[in-house]
């Protein structure tokens, strides 16, 4: 694979085969929709998770990576990533992020959406939208020859915009043989300049955005990031490739991306 500034250039068969790995962490995704209800446990988010990975001849690409030990992240209400799963029943106005990985032949697929637990009230659904429409603002900045800041430029100023906060602790990142590869995509503009991003580079963007502060804080358990202020965060990811026909989103389930948010971009 070639490589630019430390970031890797795939050519279409790598990238179909990252559509691919994607395509089923999507799938797994749309799984967990239908499993997430009160009275539900993200312990049963995970087996599901498990027996979709069996199912699909994949590996979950979360479980052992840096020690952490399950193969989903479900973050609950004030917890932003990194949560685990547990035997707590959910309940009606929580809302769960959730983020899941798989490898296959030799390439990583990392994709996350929030999902309300019946009803959200309406602070929270917004909060959600929000989010979720940042990830596709953010996408659409992801075309060669943008600065790879550009992306957090844009998702920053549509978040805030809606009076919430993008995390900084955290980032979006390169993905493909690794999970995480160069570079670094934030969520917001740093100072100075960024990589300028490539045809054949596929990135991983995930806003992780806040109800309240920005600041987030680890619990014991090490991994479970949660806002210091105790408010609400909700997280969306997609894996982009960047191509000379724009962004083209590669964590499409079978059922479709959310039309809603797709606006103009294509897959
Ligand atoms: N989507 C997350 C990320 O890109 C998931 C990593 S969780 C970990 O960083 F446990 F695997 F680290
Ligand atoms: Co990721």
């Amino acid at each position: 694979m070639k490589k630019y500034c430390g970031a890797f250039i795939k050519n279409e068969r790598e990238i179909g085969l990252l559509r691919e790995a994607n395509r089923i962490v999507a799938n797994i995704l749309d799984a967990a929709a239908e499993v997430i209800k009160p009275g539900a446990t993200t312990r049963m988010i995970e087996e599901m998770a498990m027996d979709m990975c069996s199912d699909y001849k994949v590996n979950p690409a979360f479980l052992g990576y840096c020690g952490y030990p399950y193969a989903t992240c479900c973050s609950v209400n004030e917890q932003v990533v990194h949560g685990f799963p547990n035997d707590r029943k959910l309940e009606e106005g929580d809302i769960v992020s959730f983020d899941m990985g798989v490898a296959r032949e030799g390439f990583v697929g990392d994709a996350a959406r929030t999902f309300a637990v019946g009803r959200p009230d309406e602070e929270t659904a917004r909060l959600m939208r929000i989010t979720e429409e940042s990830l596709y603002v953010g996408i659409e900045k992801a075309v060669a020859g943008n600065d790879v800041y550009d992306i957090g430029e844009a998702i920053q100023k549509y978040v805030e915009g809606a009076g919430f906060n993008v995390v900084r602790q955290f980032v979006g990142h390169g993905v493909g043989a690794k999970m995480h590869e160069k570079p670094a995509v934030p969520n917001f503009r740093p100072a100075g300049k960024g990589l300028t991003l490539q045809n054949g580079m596929v990135i991983a963007i995930e806003p992780m955005v806040t109800a309240g502060g920005y600041d987030v804080e680890i619990l014991p358990d090490k991994w479970t990031a949660v806002t210091k202020d105790g408010k609400k965060a909700a997280h969306y990811e997609h894996s982009v490739a960047i191509t000379p026909r724009g962004p083209k989103i590669l964590s499409v389930s079978d059922r479709g991306l959310n039309r809603a948010t797709w606006r103009n971009l294509t897959v």
